[in-house]
């Protein structure tokens, strides 16, 4: 993936994008890595905002890729410690836009491979399931495993999720190795013959 261009940053559910472009999403926790894996896909530093702090996605980023697609930068389900009632804002708009745009075709739930899939995993996991969102997850951060802890990692996700299948709908992947990207950019290049 190389053309990347940043659209806008949609608050309301009124300002989505009116084409027939198809979106790809970036889900899962704060501070999971969604807009770092924008970042380093296209090889580009900055283009979406990333902080060591959770919290930095606030609104539905739109970033046009290869002129053909959307990629959408959600922000973090469930942080906790921003105010309540924003959080609820935010909530509601990923919730409706999920339910409402028939343009999504594919998302990418991320999930931290140093803890297990927590409640808003599964919560999120429910939500693509019952909406026919097709997903696949990236078990993320590999990079800060070792081998045993990548294996009882994997075990995890798995037992949670047992409808994944590894090298399917389940990748490892890391954003500083780089690991996974190959069959992201593959999944993406066969759905839009980039
Ligand atoms: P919100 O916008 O709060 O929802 O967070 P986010 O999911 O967009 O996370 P973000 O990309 O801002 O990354 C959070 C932190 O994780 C940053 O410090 C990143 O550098 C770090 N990070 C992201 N991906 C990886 C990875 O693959 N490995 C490691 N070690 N760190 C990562
Ligand atoms: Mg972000």
């Amino acid at each position: 993936m190389k053309q990347i261009e940043f659209i806008k940053s949609v608050y309301k559910i009124k300002d989505l994008p009116k084409n027939d472009l198809q979106h790809v999403i970036l889900c899962g926790r704060s501070n999971v890595g969604k807009s770092t894996f924008i970042n380093k896909l296209f090889g580009k530093k900055k283009i979406a905002l990333t902080s060591s702090a959770p919290g930095k996605t606030r609104s539905l980023n739109f970033y046009l890729a290869e002129n053909k697609f959307y990629i959408v930068d959600l922000p973090g389900f469930g942080y906790a410690k921003i105010a309540k009632k924003e959080r609820e804002t935010w909530e509601r708009l990923i919730q409706d836009y999920l339910k409402i745009d028939k343009n999504i075709s594919l998302a990418f739930h991320l999930i931290d491979s140093r803890h297990k899939p927590t409640t808003l995993d599964r919560l999120l996991n429910g939500y693509l399931r019952e909406l026919n969102i097709p997903y696949i997850v990236l078990m993320n951060k590999i990079d800060k495993l070792n081998q045993s802890e990548f294996a009882k990692s994997k075990k995890n996700i798995m037992n949670v999720f047992d409808e994944l299948l590894l090298g399917e709908n389940f990748l490892p992947y890391s954003s500083v190795t780089g690991k996974g990207k190959k069959e992201v950019e593959n999944i993406l290049n066969k759905l839009f013959l980039v």
